[in-house]
């Protein structure tokens, strides 16, 4: 007549809820994305993700170090380059005046070894065609004429004072290529956090104009299908047999099967990354009064670290910490 097992009584108070908590959220776990914009004289909030903002160097600097201050893990920096600078080979990406470049070593100059610099290493923000890579004559994405172009950029990172580089491309190869450039320079201490299974996500809409991106079309040739799971794990086995140091599953949320899978086979740390899309959403429900804002925000990267991931990247990271 009584039931004979009581789930319930570890549920009873805040404290015995606290005592057998399985998953933990510290500030160290999270990374901050941030963008440094060239051109502007005022931090520029991106409309479509409230509370985010296109820095200047000056903002950038103060709101690095208060993300710092506040513990989060690291800082991942991406650029945006006036519209009229951006060219088909995305030039600004490797030149040491580009606008990622001069952000990185504001960053370095700013917080030395104190947190962890990241960079994106990606073209798609300077080319003017918005795809990650050079194309080809006939217009697709030219994967090896590509790698020459990381490898570039990774110099001018590694040069600038990025730790951890980020090649987020999806081009075949792009871990070994950076890895043996590093190398080659001197930069052997310089690691790599691969976005090893980062799919085609209609979740990046926003970020598009957080990065000003020109992008037509999609991103389907190179970025991952996803109706497949099999697949990540091939590109998670080949970025670390590259040498990736850490990798990512991006997005997060509608990918945890992926991250939970990537978590379980992973000889390296696992990152996640809450995208911009996971962000608005949340954001606009709340604004809206459908949900509550800082429950959800925490539920969702507990989700994310249940799922296994080490480290969330998520524009929440500052404020979260604080919180913790
Ligand atoms: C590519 C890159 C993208 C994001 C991070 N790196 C955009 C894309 O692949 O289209 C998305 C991040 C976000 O949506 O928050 N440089």
């Amino acid at each position: 007549m009584f039931p004979t097992h009581r789930p319930r009584r570890l549920r009873r108070t805040p404290a015995l809820r606290r005592l057998v908590a399985e998953t933990s959220l510290e500030p160290r776990h999270l990374v901050l994305p941030m963008f440094v914009a060239d051109g502007i004289d005022a931090p520029r909030e991106i409309s479509s993700m409230p509370g985010v903002f296109q820095h200047t160097l000056d903002s950038l600097r103060s709101a690095a170090v208060e993300a710092v201050e506040a513990g989060v893990g690291g800082l991942m920096l991406f650029g945006v380059p006036k519209a009229e600078d951006k060219d088909p080979q995305g030039s600004g990406a490797s030149d040491p005046d580009g606008i990622l470049n001069v952000g990185l070593r504001a960053l370095a100059d700013e917080l030395g070894d104190s947190t962890v610099i990241m960079a994106d290493t990606c073209l798609d923000e300077f080319t003017d065609h918005g795809h990650c890579g050079v194309l080809t004559a006939g217009g697709t994405v030219d994967n090896d004429a590509t790698l020459i172009r990381y490898v570039e950029m990774a110099l001018a990172q590694a040069e600038s004072g990025a730790h951890l580089l980020g090649p987020s491309g999806m081009m075949d190869g792009q871990v070994a290529a950076i890895r043996g450039a590093l190398d080659a320079s001197g930069y052997v201490e310089v690691g790599q956090l691969a976005y090893a299974a980062k799919y085609a996500s209609a979740f990046y809409g926003p970020f598009r104009e957080a990065v000003g991106s020109s992008l037509q079309g999609d991103r389907r040739t190179y970025q991952q299908d996803g109706a497949n799971r099999r697949e990540s794990m091939r590109e998670v086995d080949l970025d670390i047999a590259e040498g990736a140091d850490m990798v990512m599953v991006k997005p997060a949320m509608s990918y945890l099967d992926i991250l939970r899978e990537t978590a379980d086979r992973s000889p390296v740390p696992v990152a996640a990354y809450q995208i911009s899309g996971e962000y608005s959403m949340i954001t606009a429900a709340a604004q809206n009064g459908w949900i509550d804002r800082d429950a959800a925000i925490l539920e969702s990267l507990t989700s994310i670290r249940r799922a296994g991931a080490d480290v969330v990247l998520t524009y929440w990271a500052s404020e979260v910490a604080g919180w913790l």
